[in-house]
């Protein structure tokens, strides 16, 4: 067992392998333009859709969505560490790895932490069966007619009230204390007490591919707020790419023909319980790019189930850009709206099996709704109508990737608008979108998240909205040009940057440091510098975005972008300055600062 690896060499390494070399000596590569192209080795396919660019030291399956630079594909490809696949790759390259001096053997860091919240599995399952406590708890899943059978395929489990249960198990582990705060299991407060997160709930365990807990939900009895605690983003739980209910689906051993994505824990295991066992549950986020690809590659079709009311549509929206980029015509996502105030496990009570399979048979598939949603958005009796249509559905258009799919999309948009296809085409070429896509593909907060005002559900997640924040800031475009063509970093100077307390722009900055410290940066190299932070997922995202543009166009792109921050961003100080200044006289400092920005953006136009 090796020791650390210093995250210098790992970059040194980086800009002196090339991944084509690499995974050309495990699979075989077929160059088509300017990448290479195999059948992804991740997933089952018989068309190839991963790719390798020599470019940007980088790969990418459009199939399934995995991406990484070479060290990342030896981890997959191997089934190797971090640490042994960078050692794999300097003994390929005859390179000698350097280790950091004084460093324990890295270990495994999430590893030991399963078995720990697998014994809090089986504690909570116990209590329920013989915790006096918990005879509530009993009555109200009794009540809400949860069978015992299908409490014990799902593991669900009750936590008793009080505050110091779970470090008072004789559970084996080297510091119990740090691997339950590790889990998310217990808090620890600004006086350094220690307690246990979850008290007096029913406990649903989430569960990974592997069927080891990784997180929880935990129901309150009945009534009060907030109705469900869920574990914290931790190393073993990402709520963005988890779905509840997967595996406890898979395990049954039957032919997934399609899967039924809802909202609820509830809605997972009392559909279970009716006979309905392919769904699985998004943990109070929008369905994400990530959750449709790892769906995607267990069945071609996914049902997305929505309330029928105002925010069902819009959550329905939501999904729709962030699928329309995995979508192919092999693939199919259709949607199914419940009456108002219904959710599935309402309904399913209601209307029994068969009529809510009807009713999953019957789901309008993604492209009609949305045409549906588009033209219900303009007057089509109107001369403007049409026109707007086309305006609105651009950015859709812009999305999918499928070239049949798109075609067809563009079809469509024609004959309801009366504009040619080949005007379509041409607005689409030249009209791109110069700042922001037009669409996120940022996660999407649902209306259980915080931005929903809603103040009991405040406490679910404190990190998903810092999450949004981020991803959608302003820099979200200019890291992304970046990222895809370090080269283009513009000699201005970019100091302004810096100063900013921005996540994006900390992250722009940190781009920037990287690109001019080493030495034949890539895409590869620049993601690695983020391995294993929260950031990771979204960078991966943005270096896979196809921007459509050739090297120089980024490279024209990025100063007008910067300098049109900047602007914006002197202009947001001056206006929090003069908003200031109509409440209470600015300081010397102040007044010598607005002065300053005065003359700092009247420079600039
Ligand atoms: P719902 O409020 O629709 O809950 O939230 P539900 O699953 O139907 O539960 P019951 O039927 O009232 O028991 C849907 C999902 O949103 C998340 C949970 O994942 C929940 O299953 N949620 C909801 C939270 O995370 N926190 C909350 O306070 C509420
Ligand atoms: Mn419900």
């Amino acid at each position: 067992m090796s020791g650390f690896i210093p995250r210098t060499f790992v970059n040194e390494l980086l800009a002196r392998v090339d991944i084509v070399d690499v995974i050309e000596r495990r699979l075989a590569l077929k160059k088509t333009g300017k990448n290479y192209s195999a059948c992804c080795p991740f997933h089952n396919e018989k068309t190839p859709s991963f790719s390798v660019s020599p470019d940007k030291q980088f790969f990418h399956c459009f199939g399934c969505g995995i991406s990484g630079n070479a060290v990342g594909f030896i981890m997959e490809y191997d089934g190797q560490g971090f640490v042994e696949s960078v050692e794999t790759l300097a003994q390929d390259m005859g390179i000698e790895v350097v280790y950091e001096e004084n460093q324990a053997p890295k270990q495994d860091p999430i590893k030991h932490l399963f078995p720990v919240m697998q014994q809090v599995s089986n504690y909570y399952q116990q209590q329920l069966k013989s915790n006096p406590q918990a005879k509530i708890a009993v009555e109200y899943l009794k009540k809400r007619g949860l069978s015992g059978q299908i409490a014990k395929q799902y593991g669900i489990g009750y936590a008793p009230d009080g505050w110091q249960n779970l470090i008072q198990l004789s559970i084996p582990s080297e510091d119990l204390e740090k691997d339950l705060i590790d889990s998310g299991m217990l808090i620890k407060n600004d006086k350094g007490r220690v307690y246990d997160r979850f008290r007096d709930r029913i406990m649903f365990p989430i569960r990974n591919r592997r069927g080891q807990t990784i997180g929880f939900g935990g129901r309150i009895i009945d009534q009060g707020e907030p109705k469900y605690l869920n574990s914290p983003e931790t190393r073993l739980f990402h709520k963005g790419s988890e779905l509840y209910g997967l595996y406890e689906m898979r395990q049954q051993r039957q032919k997934i023909e399609k899967i039924l994505v809802v909202e609820g824990y509830m809605d997972v295991v009392a559909l279970a319980q009716f006979g309905i066992q392919n769904a699985a549950a998004t943990l109070g986020t929008a369905t994400s790019s990530e959750h449709l690809n790892s769906l995607f590659r267990i069945c071609p079709t996914i049902v997305l189930c929505f309330d029928g009311d105002k925010a069902g549509k819009k959550a329905a929206i939501r999904a729709i850009e962030n699928a329309l980029s995995l979508l192919k015509d092999t693939r199919e996502i259709r949607i199914m709206f419940l009456p108002d105030g219904e959710d599935p496990d309402s309904m399913v009570r209601k209307i029994g099996t068969d009529a809510f399979n009807q009713g999953v048979n019957e789901a309008i598939t993604l492209f009609d709704f949305l045409i549906q949603h588009l033209t219900s958005q303009v007057d089509m009796n109107t001369f403007e109508g049409p026109a707007k249509l086309v305006h609105l559905a651009l950015p859709f258009s812009r999305a999918i990737v499928d070239p049949i799919l798109k075609t067809r999309f563009d079809h469509q948009l024609s004959l309801l608008s009366g504009v040619s296809e080949q005007q379509i085409q041409s607005i689409l070429q030249k009209d791109q979108p110069a700042q922001q896509p037009a669409i996120s593909k940022a996660p999407v907060p649902t209306r259980h998240s915080p931005q929903s005002n809603n103040v009991a559900h405040k406490s679910i997640s404190p990190d998903r909205n810092k999450e949004t924040t981020k991803q959608k800031g302003p820099f979200r475009r200019a890291i992304c040009l970046l990222l895809q063509n370090p080269e283009a970093l513009p000699a201005a100077n970019l100091d302004w940057v810096k100063s900013l307390d921005d996540p994006g722009a900390k992250i722009f900055s940190k781009l920037c440091q990287l690109i001019l410290q080493n030495e034949a940066v890539t895409t590869g190299m620049l993601i690695e510098n983020w391995r294993d932070q929260p950031e990771e997922t979204a960078l991966k995202r943005l270096a896979n975005q196809d921007l459509l543009l050739n090297d120089e166009q980024i490279a024209a792109e990025l100063p007008d972008l910067l300098a049109q921050l900047e602007k914006s961003l002197l202009l947001e100080q001056w206006d929090n300055l003069i908003a200031k200044s109509k409440l209470q006289p600015l300081s010397a400092q102040e007044k010598q600062q607005l002065k300053s920005l005065q003359s700092q953006i009247a420079t600039r136009g």
